[in-house]
């Protein structure tokens, strides 16, 4: 049976791609952001796990506005960046696991989740930065797990309420759990937490409300769906709405788990920078 180990949660900022790839780890501006990371690969050398489902939201480059899931799921047995911040390095794909991607979503499906499934996905920053801060050098780290990529749209409005999101996270778990083989499985939740990139409140950052969200989100993940979409907008900024993956992740946990690691930094680019390492108890 398919275990649940963990979840992981992190910004997906371009700018950090970019400060990986010019090796600026030690630099002062970006050391309290990167110290937040090897606790949690450390942890993840220890448990080694075989499947990174990757909770990440598309920004215009797999769909947009013209064609825009509320949830979809990749079905692909490789997944490319093609991300447009910063140059697009040339990396090679991202192996996934459609044989698990089409049990999830045939189980998704079932409990009333209706989901686009994607036999093609090009993947930007909000996927590939996580997986190359939990696993360095990804994709070419012989530790990295195969990759399921889960995006859900916060970019046009209407999008899915913090609730939407905590259930889908919920059924995602039933989902994982009934699938009949071994696996180990970490869930990643990436994005947030609160920033704003365009308009009149750009820069606009909300280090109270962050610290809210991460404090309950291990505990009581029930009391952040009484956020309204509206409220969440105006007190995370346009872009902090992608604390919906955060949500999404912490549904597919269960009800308890034990926070190993987190660590909080502002400003990264224009962002407050949160990252998790939440373990499920059984
Ligand atoms: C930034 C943050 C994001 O989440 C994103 O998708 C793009 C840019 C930023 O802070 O620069
Ligand atoms: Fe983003």
């Amino acid at each position: 049976m398919a275990k649940i180990l963990g979840g992981l949660t992190t910004s997906h900022i371009p700018a950090v791609g970019n400060a990986i790839h010019n090796g600026l780890f030690d630099d002062p501006y970006w050391k309290p952001f990167f110290d937040g990371y090897p606790p949690i690969r450390a942890w993840l050398d220890e448990h080694k796990p075989d499947l990174a489902i990757n909770i990440y939201n598309d920004h215009g480059l797999g769909f947009f506005l013209d064609r825009m899931p509320t949830f979809a799921i990749g079905a692909a047995h490789e997944y490319r960046n093609e991300d447009e911040g910063w140059g697009i390095p040339q990396l090679p794909p991202f192996p996934g696991a459609p044989e698990v991607s089409w049990h999830i979503i045939e189980s998704m499906v079932e409990q009333e989740f209706d989901i686009t499934s994607c036999q093609e996905l090009p993947v930007d920053h909000g996927f590939v930065v996580p997986m190359q801060l939990f696993w360095p050098g990804a994709p070419n780290n012989p530790d990295m797990p195969r990759t399921i990529p889960i995006s859900a749209n916060t970019v046009q409005h209407p999008i899915p309420t913090l609730k939407r999101a905590l259930d889908f996270g919920k059924a995602l778990r039933r989902a994982i759990q009934s699938y009949p083989e071994d696996l180990k499985v970490v869930v990643l939740g990436t994005g947030g937490l609160s920033h704003q990139l365009d308009g009149e409140r750009a820069g606009f950052i909300n280090k109270e409300f962050d610290q809210y969200c991460m404090e309950k989100i291990v505990d009581d993940p029930e009391a952040l769906t009484k956020i309204s979409r509206m409220e969440l907008v105006e007190k995370a900024g346009a872009q902090g709405t992608e604390f919906l993956m955060w949500m999404m992740m912490r549904g597919a946990l269960g009800d308890k788990v034990v926070r190993r690691h987190s660590n909080y930094h502002i400003p990264i680019s224009n962002t407050g920078a949160g990252t998790m390492l939440l373990e499920c108890v059984e």
